[in-house]
Order: C-alpha cells, then sequence, then structure tokens
C-alpha cells in the first residue's frame, strides 16, 4: 500500500494484515511486511512462519511507537508458498538486497535463472562480485541485483523505475514484484510478467483520467533513453549473462504514461493498493487497474505511471484502464458458516443461476453466450476441439467431454495443461482450444494458452474470475460467474464450469435441428437444476453422519462409468486433498482389468449408478464387488426403487437429463469429503501443501 494522507503506523499495519488474511485462501506456509521505521532509512520488517495471525500478534506486540503519524508512506506485505527454500523467516519476504536494507522486495512467481548449480546464473555470477546471500530463495537475487546495478551507477541519477527495468530484463521466470528502497523513499515500483497484479486507487476525489496512457518509444527514442536513461550495465548486456528474457544484450526502450491525477491536481489524499488478487483490496476501493505482463508501474507523490519494458509490437494495448470490482466484500466473507468451503457448496443453487442468468431463455429453449458470439462461426468449423485444464477444471470438462461429441460431431480432447506442454502436443490453426480455469490465472495452463496463441489456434477461455490472465489473453470466452471462491477445494466453480461447458455445447450445436430435441431436454433440466440442488443439500445431517465410519478408512475407491465418470474423480479428487485419506475414481468399465482385485469386505466402495442409457453395465459393477463380499455405499436416483435399501447403504438424488447428472451427484459427495475433513481435525479451507492459485509450473 501507498499512502499519501496522514495515517499511522497502526492502520498501516492492519490494512497491511487484514490484506493478508484475504489472501489466506490462496494456501501459504509463511507471511512478513515491511513497513516504516523510526529512520527514514531503516525500514521495520517483521517475518513469521504459518498463520498471518502469527505475524499480527508479532507485529501488534512488538516494542515500536504504534501512533506514529506519517504524511506518505509506503509499505509491503507478503504471504509465501515455498518454491525455492523450506519455509522459515529466513526465506520469508520480504527480501533486502544486504542488512541495511537498502532494497525491499516481495515476489509472486518463481525467477528460473538463479539456481545455485548452473554456470553463469545470476546468483553465481553476483557472488562472484562479493555480495552475500541470506536466504535460499530466488527472490532474493532480484533484491541483491537492484542494489548491484544501483551501487554501479553511483554518481549518476537513475530513477527507480529505469533501475528496476534493468533488473528486470535479467530475469527469467513469472513474476509480479513490489520494489521499495531506502534510496528512493515513498516511491514505489511494480513489475509484472507471468504472475497477476492490480493496482487499486482511492480518493475522495473525483479522478481526472479513468484509464492510462502507456507511451511507447519509438526506435530513434530507444538509443536516446539508452544513453539517458539506462543502467550501464544493461546497455551491455548486464553481467554478460545472456538470457532469453534479454535476448537484444539488455536494450532499453524508455516509453511513459501520462501522470494520472486526481481533478484537481496533486498532492492531496491518495492511496495506491498493490495486491495479486481483488480479495485483498475490495474493502478499501473498487477502482482497480490490472498490469499486463511487461508493465512496470511507479507509484510517488500521489502519481502513477506505466512504463513498458519492451518496444511495442502491436499485441498489447497502449490503454490501461481503471475498472470497476463487481464483487462484494460480504461475498468473501464465511457469514454463519463454519467454513468457506461450506459456505460455497450450499452456495451451489444460487451460483448455478447466476452461471445461467441472461444467457439461457427457458422458454424459447436458446442459450446467447455473448462471449463467444462473434466467434462461433469459427468454432463450428473447428477441426478439433481441445480442453485443457488442471485438478478440479479438468474434471469439469471430462464431465461434458460427451455431450460436446454428441452434439457438435466435432473430436473433442481433453488435457492437463502439464502434460500437454511436456507432450509439446501438436496443435494447428483450425484447432480450438478451451481453457477451463476458476482462478484464470493457474500456471500451467496459461502457458499451455499461449503455447496454442503461437500456433494459431483459436483460444476460448472458460474462467471464474474477471480480470484474470487467461480471461484477458484468450480471444473470446465465458465467465462462468460462481463468485468469488475461497475454499482451496474448488465446488462451485465445479458446479458452474461444468454447466458453462454444457451451455457452450447447446450454442455450438443450434444450427443442428436433428438436435433440437436434446437440446430442448437439456435446457429444461437446467430449468430445475437449483430446486434439486437445495433437495439435496437438505439431505446434509445424513452426509454428515457417513463420516465418522469413513474417517476410520484409510482408502476409498469410488466407481462409476460414462457421465459419472468425472465425478468419481472429482469426488475422489475432494477427499484427497481435503481428508487426506487415499482415495481413487475408477471407471466401473476397468473394474476387471485390475481394481477388482482391491475388493474384499473390507475395502470401502462408493458406487455411482444412477439411471441413464448404461445402467445397467453399472449395475454389473455392482454385482462384481458384492460378489466379493463388498457393500458399496450406493448413490442412486430416488425413483429407482430396483436397490435394496436394506441391503445397501443409498444415497438418493433427484434424476435430472443424463448429461446434467453428474451436476447432482457431485454435491453429496462435496458434503461428504466436507465432513470427513472435519470429522479429522482436517484444516478444510486450507489443506496442507496446496494453494488455491498455482502461478508457478
Ligand atoms: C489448484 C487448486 C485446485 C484447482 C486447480 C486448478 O491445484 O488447489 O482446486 O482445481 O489449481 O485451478 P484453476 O484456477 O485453474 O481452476
Amino acid at each position: 500500500a501507498s499512502f499519501l494522507c496522514e495515517r499511522d503506523r497502526r492502520f498501516v499495519l492492519e490494512t497491511l494484515i487484514n490484506g493478508l488474511q484475504r489472501m489466506e485462501y490462496r494456501g501459504y506456509d509463511s507471511a512478513g511486511l515491511s513497513i516504516e521505521g523510526d529512520e527514514p532509512d531503516q525500514p521495520f520488517i517483521f517475518k513469521e512462519v504459518g498463520k498471518v495471525a502469527h505475524l499480527k500478534e508479532k507485529c501488534m506486540t512488538a516494542a515500536i511507537d504504534m501512533d506514529r503519524s506519517y504524511v506518505s508512506q509506503t509499505s509491503i506485505a507478503h504471504t509465501r508458498w515455498a518454491t525455492h527454500g523450506v519455509p522459515s523467516t529466513t526465506n520469508c519476504h520480504p527480501h533486502t538486497s544486504d542488512p541495511m536494507k537498502e532494497f525491499t522486495v516481495v515476489h509472486n512467481g518463481i525467477i528460473t535463472n538463479c539456481a545455485l548449480s548452473v554456470d553463469k546464473e545470476l546468483r553465481l555470477v553476483l557472488e562472484k562480485r562479493g555480495f552475500k546471500f541470506e536466504t535460499d530463495t530466488d527472490t532474493e537475487v532480484a533484491a541483491v541485483l537492484a542494489k548491484y546495478l544501483y551501487d554501479s551507477q553511483k554518481g549518476k541519477q537513475i530513477s527507480f523505475t529505469s533501475l528496476i527495468k534493468s533488473v528486470i530484463m535479467e530475469l527469467e521466470g513469472a513474476f509480479a514484484f513490489v520494489f521499495k528502497s531506502v534510496h528512493y523513499p515513498d516511491e514505489v515500483v511494480v513489475a509484472r510478467r507471468g504472475s497477476p497484479v492490480l493496482i487499486g486507487v482511492k480518493t475522495e476525489k473525483k479522478l481526472k483520467v479513468d484509464f492510462v496512457d502507456v507511451e511507447f518509444a519509438g526506435a530513434a527514442d530507444a538509443e536516446k533513453a539508452l544513453n539517458e536513461d539506462a543502467a550501464p550495465g544493461a546497455a551491455n548486456g548486464l553481467l554478460g549473462v545472456p538470457s532469453a528474457a534479454n535476448p537484444q544484450g539488455g536494450k532499453l526502450v524508455r516509453s511513459q504514461s501520462r501522470a494520472f491525477l486526481s481533478e484537481d491536481g496533486m498532492p492531496q489524499p491518495i492511496e495506491f493498493f498493490i495486491a495479486s488478487d481483488a480479495s485483498a483490496i475490495v474493502e478499501h476501493t473498487k477502482r482497480v487497474l490490472y498490469l499486463e505482463d511487461d508493465d512496470i508501474a511507479h507509484i510517488a507523490e500521489g502519481e502513477f505511471h506505466i512504463h513498458r519494458l519492451r518496444k511495442n509490437d502491436g499485441t498489447v494495448s497502449t490503454i490501461r484502464a481503471i475498472e470497476t470490482l463487481e464483487i462484494e466484500l460480504a461475498a468473501i466473507m464465511k457469514g454463519s458458516f463454519d467454513h468457506f468451503m461450506q459456505k460455497e457448496i450450499y452456495e451451489q443453487p444460487e451460483s448455478v443461476v447466476n452461471t445461467m442468468r441472461g444467457r439461457v431463455n427457458f422458454d424459447t429453449h436458446t442459450i446467447t453466450l455473448g462471449g463467444l458470439k462473434a466467434y462461433l462461426h469459427v468454432i463450428r468449423r473447428c477441426r478439433r476441439l481441445v480442453f485443457v485444464a488442471c485438478g478440479t477444471s479438468y474434471h469439469s470438462c471430462l464431465a461434458t467431454r460427451s455431450i460436446f461429441e454428441e452434439l457438435t460431431e466435432i473430436p473433442v480432447s481433453i488435457e492437463l495443461a502439464s502434460d500437454f506442454l511436456d507432450r509439446k502436443t501438436p496443435i494447428f490453426r483450425d484447432d480450438v482450444c478451451v481453457f477451463v480455469s476458476q482462478s484464470g490465472e493457474t500456471a500451467d495452463t496459461i502457458l499451455a494458452m499461449r503455447y496454442c496463441l503461437e500456433r494459431g489456434a483459436l483460444n476460448v477461455g472458460v474462467v471464474n474470475v474477471v480480470g484474470s490472465t487467461i480471461s484477458r489473453e484468450s480471444h473470446c470466452g465465458i465467465h462462468v460467474n460462481a463468485g468469488p471462491e475461497i475454499g482451496v477445494a474448488s465446488t462451485k466453480a465445479y458446479t458452474s464450469q461444468y454447466i458453462a461447458l454444457v451451455m457452450m455445447a447447446i450454442q455450438l450445436s443450434e444450427d443442428r435441428l436433428s438436435m433440437t430435441a436434446r437440446r430442448n431436454a437439456i435446457i429444461d433440466g437446467l430449468h430445475e437444476l437449483p430446486g434439486q440442488i437445495r433437495a439435496i443439500l437438505q439431505h446434509d445431517k445424513e452426509f454428515q453422519a457417513l463420516a465418522p465410519m469413513l474417517a476410520k478408512q484409510t482408502s476409498l475407491l469410488i466407481m462409476g462409468r460414462g457421465y459419472q465418470h468425472a465425478t468419481c474423480l472429482e469426488a475422489a479428487l475432494k477427499i484427497k486433498e481435503l481428508a487426506y485419506l487415499m482415495a481413487e475414481g475408477i471407471l466401473a468399465g476397468e473394474l476387471k482389468h485390475g481394481p477388482l482385485a482391491l475388493i474384499d469386505a473390507d475395502m470401502p466402495v462408493i458406487l455411482l449408478m444412477t439411471q441413464d442409457s448404461i445402467y445397467a453395465k453399472t449395475r454389473s459393477a455392482l454385482e462384481q464387488v458384492s460378489a466379493r463380499g463388498g457393500r458399496p455405499l450406493i448413490i442412486a436416483n430416488d425413483n429407482d426403487t430396483t436397490i435394496d435399501d436394506s441391503r445397501y447403504s443409498v444415497i438418493r438424488v433427484p434424476q435430472t437429463i443424463d448429461c446434467l447428472q453428474g451436476i447432482l451427484t457431485i454435491v453429496p459427495l462435496q458434503l461428504l469429503s466436507y465432513h470427513l475433513a472435519v470429522a479429522k481435525g482436517c484444516n478444510v479451507d486450507m489443506p496442507r501443501n496446496l494453494a488455491k492459485s498455482v502461478t508457478v509450473e
């Protein structure tokens, strides 16, 4: 946060800690912050492993004057999820360049050219020049590099922005950085490549402009800029280290935005809030500006400028507009629920409506997805639909594959983003690639999207978070509109993704008359869904009652086939991530090819047996399991009278059309996994070792 208004230290600390707490849902292992010290060149830095609450305790009980007030100040804070170096207070951010804390930095992402093992990597090069490293992190390299460049500039005036530009030119990997320095008091530089970052603006006065105009220098200016503005190393290829990020040996192109002023000029009270997620700042301001890759933002004296690292090649807009966030603070608060996950499961009757709102006309049986409109003809003509996603989002693709194939008759392939990249999968200009992601910030999915872009495919984003990288960088797409999802384990985003994809399949097939009856039946099914989900939630107590028995088990098999296979995989993922129980989702058709060997009277099994065209085949899985002494817990439709309730435990769900049934079968399993996690005393909203949004590869 950067304040140009009178604020005391207590206020600043509370603002930072509150912001960190709003981001807790993303998963982290340690937290730290830096605020103004008693002397201008001696910032206070606090760090703690574990909960933000520990950091808060440490700060609030520190022997510092909480009432000390500043007219202008900048402070930074961070929650860390370890990529380089174990979770520890040493490795926790903010990182400093040296014991005098000349440069302080926080970083979200991963810098890939600082590994110790590789010759000529940045860290080794800096060590050879006498710099000492305190931590095992990649981030510290950025701070030390800033100091090295600053020192080598001694005597010359270099702006903070130019200095950080030269630092960024040397780095490979993904990052969102916030830099502070005792040499540039009350200034902040923010840089982005690959990791999300937004800047919120709060002022009592009306803003003079609601956009920032990014100027790009021409070629002639570039040379001039090099002479005037660049750090010395940068012009010649800093340190002699060639890097992919810096192919031209560190040429800097100077570019600058217009000043961002409030209506009647500066200075006047204004606050800037910088965060990687809107939920951290929404209680302060809803007016935000998202940075693009290679943007460098500079905030000082109440002004806000954006510079570009590279010359404009026409692919990036020169305008950064201030947008108004639509999320409400209440939407990210737990309310009367014990956990965010529980709240989000219970929100599904409304969140599925939000996904359909304004898009489905139940009277005329039509669907209009505005975000795809301009591209429908291209998508319909494509040679292949390639779905790419990770985790739960991947399961929503699996769940809807069959309806895409049936309605559109376009070949469909479904890819896990990491594996898709590992294989360097062939992609062609006439492919349509669909990237499904709750956060829109999952690094693997983003990289896969850029890979497809390079190969000329049409990229469609299906995301929940508005303004996220995938929503901005795809050609077109669908917002799933499930609302903010805070629990690390995805629930309402899954059901909304599922519906968004079904709607897409319907819209793609609307020119196929032969499919009219089928489409109408699905749209009727969509209409019933909210009420049916509500009915399932009313049986929560029964699902809860099953948890203590299952909590004693060490493993669990979840079986089904056809439309229910995705539910099996998604339920197994929920149980693994939340209750740390070895759960496996099995395609019932594969039972006899191996998993049957696991079955005996003691192996817990859940069998999904809903009434669809392959019901008879699923029934034979029940026979196979029963014949070996297994007593599966069955999930069946409430009108299925053929299952002997005295012989099996049965969870009943309403029947809907086959391709939507998976939305109703996952709900009891979400609740079961939730209760299992509670019964086992696990951290429901933040399972160990996991993060909500995995912004590293
Ligand atoms: C992480 C989360 C999962 C999520 C996956 C994909 O692993 O813990 O819950 O399904 O990322 O996230 P995305 O935001 O791309 O849907």
